[in-house]
């Protein structure tokens, strides 16, 4: 609410200036969604989007730190701008993961003191008030906070999509695995109240939405916090991320329902029995498995075993048979032998994902993992990476061919980007497909599609 004196009195100060707003967002769905908040502000206060970065008068930068490439790459672009704050005075802002960060908060004051504001993943709504600093006060504006604040509701957003829908549930992480840096920068777990998630699924679902992702790091446990962060202390009765996924199945007009990403340590049985029961619920389930060794795994600080896991598979392949599975793996773990790495292409051969995002150890400052002194030289690093990929690529071509014949019912997103004749839409596990339309069918809508062919990183599809 006391934002809000901040958006009027930024909304007059540009009033009839014709500004606009450049955002690149760095890192995963979480800070995606994010920035889709950050924009809503900015569209409230007058601001307007654009794709050009050279035509923008305020550019913000949401930051990633989970891994070493997003902080190069972030610093690289901080270095391209500083031509346009010299020549029209550009407002620069950089918020996000890397703003919790001391060490790099440090950094950018120091080094690139042209930036004008800096903010934390926790002070996303203060941004009226640092442009109003930035504008009127003519001051720079810093809003990094302690990191397990009471939960912000309410705030505007400005979605990227018209028919999928990203709806953070939880905040934080407790794990603390031992390479992550995400629970000393996104602070602990924090559950929304489900009335708040489910009335906002409601009003998605009012306007169109027909896909919804929920996201959080670690979503199955949702409601482990109790809700002591929640503004809204009305009782809780949707108080397991169970519950709360057949709740929102119930809602009309949500066709699909997807989540990212589960812990396999906490995949109890009643999640298996809710997905089960509920059609609704996507059938490509992102199962993170990070290694496949035990060994590495407990100094990793997983909480699974290589049984455990490949146990969880089996069960739920059992019960869930249309069941499709995605992951995250990572190679290098400091200390991890050959050995151990081949019990990691083990269990990619048994559980035949049919996505891994595969991932090179990066050490991050701050985490134990990063602090051992038996870290592995990069070369092996990326001949693990290597030998992992050619398999994965393998696993990839023979799945494709399982998809000739098959029906698929897909949601149509679009022209194709390489033939604006046709159109494109994805499978349930998410494989392109492009096809060819007969001049009936509309975007947003569903489509029975046949698959007549592979090409390896799309299916071609026919109007059944
Ligand atoms: N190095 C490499 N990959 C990492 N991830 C998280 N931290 C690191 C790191 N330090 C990967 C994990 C996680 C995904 C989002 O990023 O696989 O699931
Ligand atoms: Fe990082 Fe582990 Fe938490 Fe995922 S569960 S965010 S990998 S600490």
């Amino acid at each position: 609410m006391e934002q809000i004196d901040y958006i009027n009195t930024v909304k007059d100060k540009i009033k009839n200036k014709n500004q606009k707003y450049y955002i690149l967002t760095f890192g995963c769905q979480l800070n995606e969604n994010d920035s889709e908040k950050i924009a809503g502000m900015l569209e409230e206060m007058g601001y307007t989007k654009t794709d050009n970065i050279s035509d923008s008068d305020l550019i913000i930068f949401n930051t990633c730190c989970v891994r070493e490439n997003a902080e190069e790459r972030l610093f690289g672009k901080i270095g391209e701008v500083k031509r346009l704050k010299e020549e029209k005075n550009t407002i620069i802002a950089i918020g996000g993961c890397m703003m919790q960060e001391k060490s790099m908060l440090e950094k950018i004051q120091k080094s690139y003191k042209y930036v004008d504001i800096v903010f934390g993943t926790h002070t996303i709504q203060t941004l009226p008030e640092d442009l109003y600093k930035v504008l009127i006060k003519r001051q720079k504006a810093k809003e990094i906070l302690y990191i397990d604040g009471e939960i912000i509701e309410g705030l505007p957003i400005k979605r990227n999509d018209k028919y999928r829908a990203s709806v953070t549930i939880m905040y934080g992480c407790n794990n603390f695995c031992t390479y992550c840096i995400v629970p000393y920068v996104r602070g602990r777990e924090r559950s929304r109240h489900p009335n708040d998630i489910l009335d906002e699924i409601k009003s998605l679902a009012q306007n169109g939405y027909k896909e919804i992702t929920l996201l959080g790091q670690n979503v199955n446990s949702y409601g482990n916090d109790k809700f002591k962060y929640c503004k809204s202390k009305e009782a809780v009765e949707i108080d397991t991320f169970a519950k709360l996924l057949r709740e929102i199945c119930k809602i009309e007009g949500i066709e699909k329902v997807k989540f990212m990403s589960p812990h396999p340590k906490d995949f109890t049985d009643d999640v298996i029995e809710a997905i089960k029961d509920n059609p609704k619920i996507s059938r490509m389930i992102h199962m993170p498995l990070q290694s496949g060794n035990s060994k590495v795994l407990k100094e990793m600080n997983r909480k699974y075993t290589k049984e455990d896991f490949l146990n969880l598979i089996d069960k739920m392949k059992t019960e869930i048979p249309d069941i499709h599975l995605s992951t995250d793996i990572i190679v290098g773990f400091p200390g991890e032998t050959d050995i151990e790495f081949e019990d990691t292409l083990d269990v990619v051969r048994k559980v035949e994902f049919e996505q891994i995002f595969m991932f090179i150890y990066s050490p991050r400052e701050g985490t134990v993992a990063a602090s051992r002194d038996d870290q592995i030289p990069d070369d092996i690093k990326h001949k693990r990476f290597n030998r992992l990929k050619e398999i994965y690529d393998k696993q990839v071509e023979i799945q494709n061919e399982k998809y000739i014949g098959t029906i698929q019912n897909v949601l149509i997103e679009g022209p194709s980007k390489n033939d604006p004749n046709k159109l494109t839409g994805r499978t349930d596990s998410n494989k392109v497909i492009v096809f060819t339309p007969n001049g009936t069918e509309k975007i947003g809508e569903y489509v029975n599609l046949k698959i007549t062919e592979n090409h390896r990183w799309f299916l071609i599809g026919e109007i059944l």
